[in-house]
C-alpha cells in the first residue's frame, strides 16, 4: 500500500498525483538524472509511465527520447522499460540491462561510461550538458523538505542540486528504519575551491542523514509500494571458490610478511559471482575485524556482518538477493549501526580510496600478459556493463586485484590474452590477476616479467603454449624488447576468436 503519511512536508503534500501525470513533466530532449545503483532505490513507477508516454508517441510518428543520467545499473522497470520503447537517446554511467545492451551495441542508443566517481563532479562542470528533471525515489519526505533516502545514494545529491525540476517517489516498500543509516556529504565545492574530505576512518559520518531538496522544485510526488530488483547470486561453483581460495592464501601470505595489518585493510569487492565467492571465503578464513569501503553491500559481506566478521562497512547501495534483504530487514535495528551509505562521489572518491589504503577486487572479462585489464568491451568493440567504479578503487587502492575465470564461453576463449583489444586498466593499476588456475603477483616485475608469471601462473594449461610461443617470438622478432610484441599475430589471436565464434 503506497503511503501518503511518509510525506511530512505539507508544501508537498498537495503535490502528490500519479507516476502518468507525473511523466508529462518530462519533455523530448530532456536530460533526466534519475536514483538507483545495481537496481537499489530507483524509482519504480515514473519510468515506466514515461515509457508509456514515449510508446504512445512514437505510435503517433512523434519522435521522443530522453538522456538518461542513473547512479549506476538499475532494474527493467527503468532502464529496460525506456530501452525497449526506444525512448533513450543517452544513457550514463555504468549499465547492465540487456535491452540497453543490444541497443548501445547495434548504434541505436549512445552510452558514455565513466568512471562512477566522475560522474557528479562532471555533471557540475558542466561537462554533460544540462539537467532537466531529477526523478528520486526516497523512503519518506522530512516537515522541510529534506528527504530520507531509501537503499542506494547514488548521485541523488547532485540530481536534485542540479535539476530544473524534480520529482520524488515516496516508496512504503522501504524499510523505515533506513532513515540515519545515510551520510550526505555537502563539503565538495569546485576547483581552485575544494578542501581535504574529513575521513579517515570507514564508518566516519562527516555530513547528514537526509537529503536537502528545494521544495519549490518539486514537481511532483508519487506514491510507490514496491520491491528493489534483488538479484539472486548463482552458487558458488568450483571455478569461484578456487579464485576465492588463492586469494585468500595471498592476503594470509601478506599479512606474514608485514605487508598487511591481521584485520587487513578496507575492502572494495566488486559486482558479480566471484566476488561474492570471495566474501563468502573470508567468512571461513582467519580474518576478524574487517572492514569494508566498497561500493554496493552484497550478500557475502552482509553475511560478513551477521557473524561479526566484519566490523564496518561504507558503501553507497545495498545490492542484496532476496533472502539477503529479507535478513537485512529483520535485523536492520543492529546492522545499521555498522553501515554507512554515502554518495557514490564519496564513496568512490580517489584522495579516500589511497587514504584508507583500500584491497580493490574486482572482475574483468580479460587480462594480457603484461596485465592490461579489459573490463568492459568484448572483442573491443562490444560493450558488456562499463567500467563501473573498477577504474576508481583499482587505481588508487593499496592493493588493486582482478580476478576470472581463466577461459571463457565454455572453455573456447581465453581469458589471457597477448593484447586486450580494449584498455580499462593499464599495466599500471594492475598489481595481481587470479584465475582458478592460480594468482601472479606483479608488483615488483618488468613486464617481460610480468608476462611470464600472467602466462605460467595464470592462463589455462591449453593455453599456455599458444602464448608461450608469442612471447618467444615477440622477443626474438618484435620491434622491441621492452614490452615483446608482435602486432599482427596479437589482433590475428582475436581475430582468429571472431571466427571461432561467428560473431
Ligand atoms: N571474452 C568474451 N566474453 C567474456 C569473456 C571474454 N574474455 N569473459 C567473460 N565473458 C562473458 C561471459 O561469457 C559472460 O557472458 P554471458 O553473460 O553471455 O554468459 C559475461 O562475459 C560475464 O562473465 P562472467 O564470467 O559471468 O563474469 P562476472 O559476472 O564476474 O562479470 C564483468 C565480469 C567484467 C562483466 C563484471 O565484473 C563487470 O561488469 N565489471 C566492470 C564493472 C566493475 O568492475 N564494477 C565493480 C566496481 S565496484
Amino acid at each position: 500500500m503506497s503511503d501518503a503519511t511518509r510525506v511530512l512536508c505539507p508544501a508537498l503534500q498537495g503535490r502528490i498525483m500519479s507516476a502518468d501525470e507525473a511523466a508529462a513533466c518530462v519533455q523530448p530532449g530532456h536530460n533526466v538524472g534519475m536514483s538507483g545503483f545495481t537496481g537499489a532505490g530507483y524509482p519504480k513507477a515514473m519510468p515506466q509511465a514515461l515509457a508509456r508516454r514515449i510508446a504512445a508517441a512514437h505510435a503517433a510518428g512523434t519522435p521522443f527520447k530522453i538522456g538518461v543520467w542513473t547512479g549506476a545499473s538499475t532494474a527493467p522497470e527503468l532502464d529496460g522499460a525506456l530501452a525497449k520503447a526506444d525512448g533513450i537517446e543517452l544513457r550514463l554511467p555504468y549499465q547492465s540491462d540487456p535491452e540497453c545492451r543490444e541497443r548501445i551495441n547495434d548504434g541505436r542508443m549512445e552510452y558514455i561510461d565513466l568512471h562512477l566517481s566522475n560522474v557528479a563532479q562532471h555533471a557540475w562542470f558542466g561537462f554533460l550538458g544540462h539537467l532537466d528533471v531529477a526523478v528520486i525515489e526516497v523512503t519518506a519526505i522530512e516537515a522541510d523538505g529534506s528527504l530520507v533516502p531509501s537503499t542506494s545514494v547514488g548521485n541523488n545529491k547532485t540530481w536534485l542540486d542540479l535539476a530544473d525540476r524534480v520529482i520524488i517517489e515516496v516508496n512504503a516498500r522501504q524499510n523505515p528504519a533506513l532513515a540515519g543509516m545515510h551520510d550526505i556529504y555537502y563539503g565538495t565545492r569546485l576547483p581552485p575551491h575544494r578542501q581535504p574530505i574529513p575521513l579517515t576512518h570507514v564508518a566516519d559520518r562527516i555530513g547528514q542523514p537526509t537529503l536537502r531538496c528545494d521544495p519549490s522544485k518539486v514537481v511532483a510526488v508519487v506514491l510507490t509500494d514496491a520491491p528493489d530488483r534483488n538479484s539472486a547470486f548463482a552458487p558458488l561453483d568450483d571455478t569461484s571458490k578456487r579464485i576465492a581460495g588463492h586469494l585468500l592464501e595471498f592476503l594470509a601470505h601478506e599479512v606474514r610478511r608485514g605487508r598487511l595489518p591481521a584485520q587487513l585493510l578496507p575492502l572494495q569487492s566488486g559486482v558479480g559471482n566471484t566476488a561474492n565467492a570471495v566474501l563468502a571465503g573470508l567468512g571461513a578464513g582467519p580474518f576478524e575485524n574487517l572492514t569494508a569501503y566498497t561500493e554496493v553491500l552484497q550478500d557475502g559481506m552482509l553475511a560478513l556482518l551477521r557473524s561479526g566478521r566484519l566490523s564496518q562497512v561504507s558503501a553507497t547501495a545495498l545490492s542484496l538477493s532476496d533472502e539477503g534483504a529479507a535478513a537485512f530487514d529483520a535485523e536492520i535495528a543492529t546492522l545499521r549501526q555498522r553501515i554507512v551509505l554515502r554518495p557514490q562521489e564519496i564513496s568512490n572518491h580517489p584522495e579516500l580510496v589511497r587514504r584508507l589504503g583500500v584491497i580493490a577486487m574486482n572482475g574483468m572479462l580479460e587480462a594480457d600478459i603484461y596485465g592490461n585489464v579489459n573490463s568492459t568491451h568484448v572483442m573491443g568493440s562490444r560493450i558488456m556493463n562499463g567500467i563501473g567504479g573498477s577504474g576508481d578503487f583499482a587505481r588508487n587502492g593499496y592493493l588493486s586485484i582482478f580476478m576470472s575465470a581463466s577461459t571463457a564461453k565454455g572453455g573456447a576463449l581465453s581469458c589471457i590474452v597477448p593484447m586486450t583489444p580494449h584498455v580499462d586498466h593499464t599495466e599500471h593499476d594492475v598489481q595481481v590477476l587470479v584465475t582458478e588456475q592460480g594468482l601472479a603477483d606483479l608488483r615488483g616485475l618488468s613486464p617481460k616479467q610480468r608476462a611470464r608469471a600472467v602466462i605460467e601462473h595464470c592462463a589455462h594449461p591449453d593455453f599456455r603454449p599458444a602464448l608461450r610461443d608469442y612471447l618467444q617470438r615477440a622477443l626474438d622478432n618484435g620491434p622491441g624488447r621492452h614490452t615483446p610484441h608482435l602486432l599482427q599475430e596479437a589482433y590475428a589471436w582475436h581475430l582468429r576468436a571472431i571466427a571461432g565464434r561467428a560473431m
